[in-house]
């Protein structure tokens, strides 16, 4: 049985396939890895199953897997899971954009406890060369899709990854498009992933087979990823509503908590704008306390490690909400003439979802 099994699919690589087959076989032999190499194949017309075929005769680790039907990345991606003869999967694209030397780190990752060890081209000390800015500003959309999903995670889009079999052997993977990474992370059963970051060098040979049908096919699967995720409650997808659930819940004590300390000040006879003041600082604070040891009590690494630089982002980041839920509700009544009592409650949700998103990145994020 091997330690790993580095999954390469492929379609028309007879420019590059030698080369990546023989960098990752090195750098199992250099690092005394014990790996498989399984190269699933879209029936090229040209000569990539030769060449893998001719491979496999001086490389027992070698195998190749020739599709028949359902052409596509993904799909390709999915059967190799199926295939492979080990407990470990690292998936690798075939035109040396993904450096092989980083398999080795991918691996103890994994070892060292990483249910999903992902390679990022969007953190620190990882990069893109050679993109023409057409393909950044795709990437850079489909990268903030994914991340509204998984926020913690800085290139769910990465086809440069590792992964336990156990996380998607149970899994109803419904792969399509390019991006089989988003897919795992959504349908897949995992607790714990790591980053590492790499630089990903565009293709030297031959072209890419992004099209635009692949972007559409993407924000389907954003959308299709949601949907599962109401009915399945072990997903990651849902541990992210469940946040969602308990900031609005805490939002609503901030409600009562607000309410009753107007009244109590009112009581006091502390005069009506002075009272409104204190009542909402108070409920923020209330939120903040709520938010911080219950909603993301779990925020492993934190970026803002300091309780008190958190309150102060709570503040400023719930003033930004106050402002746009202000803003949105006196814009509505004056421009498309809307009840004013409804267009408060739609700046309220709107601003629901900033203060959300933006708490959930900076106030609560990860490192
Ligand atoms: N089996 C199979 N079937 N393989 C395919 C197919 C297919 O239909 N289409 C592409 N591949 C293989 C290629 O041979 C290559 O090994 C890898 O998948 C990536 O294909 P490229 O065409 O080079 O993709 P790219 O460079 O545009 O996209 C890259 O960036 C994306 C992130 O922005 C890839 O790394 C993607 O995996 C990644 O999601
Ligand atoms: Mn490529």
């Amino acid at each position: 049985m091997y330690d790993l099994t580095v999954i390469i699919p492929t379609f028309k690589e007879e420019a590059n396939i030698r080369k990546i087959i023989t960098e990752v076989d090195a750098v199992f032999l250099k690092n005394a890895l014990n790996g498989e190499i399984l190269v699933v194949d879209d029936n090229s017309p040209d000569n990539t199953i030769a060449i893998v075929n001719e491979l496999k005769k001086t490389k027992t680790n070698v195998s190749l897997l020739v599709r028949k039907s359902d052409h596509g990345l993904s799909q390709s991606v999915a059967d190799g899971f199926l295939h492979a003869s080990s407990d470990v999967f690292v998936v690798i694209d075939a035109d040396l954009s993904h450096p092989p030397v980083l398999i080795p780190k991918m691996y103890g990752e994994i070892r060292a406890g990483s249910d999903v060890v992902i390679g990022s081209r969007y953190m620190e000390g990882g990069g893109i060369k050679k993109w023409p800015l057409k393909r950044r500003v795709i990437s850079l959309g489909a990268t903030f899709l994914g991340r509204l999903l998984f926020p913690d995670i800085t290139d769910p889009v990465s086809g440069f990854f590792a992964v336990r079999k156990r996380v998607v052997a149970q899994a109803q993977l419904k792969p399509r498009g390019y991006k089989i990474l988003l897919e795992v992370l959504g349908k897949g059963i995992w607790e714990n992933d790591k980053e590492i970051p790499f630089e990903f060098s565009d293709r030297e040979i031959g072209a890419s087979k992004l099209k635009i049908k692949t972007i559409i096919e993407y924000a389907q699967q954003v959308m299709d990823i949601t949907l599962y995720s109401f009915s399945h409650h072990e997903s990651a997808a849902w541990r992210e509503w469940k946040k969602v659930f308990k900031f609005g819940l805490v939002g609503l004590t901030g409600v009562i908590v607000n309410l009753a300390v107007l009244k109590l000040l009112l009581m006091a006879g502390i005069s009506g704008y002075a009272a409104l003041f204190f009542a909402i600082v108070v409920a923020i604070l209330n939120n903040f306390l709520w938010n911080d040891l219950w909603t993301f009590k779990d925020s492993a690494q934190r970026l803002v490690t300091s309780v008190w630089q958190r309150l102060w982002l709570f503040y400023t980041v719930s003033a930004g909400g106050a402002v746009i839920n202000y803003g949105i509700a006196i814009a509505l009544t004056q421009f498309i003439g809307m009840k004013i009592e409804l267009a408060d409650l739609i700046g309220i949700l709107i601003g629901f979802v900033w203060n959300f998103v933006i708490n959930r990145r900076l106030t609560w994020g990860r490192k």
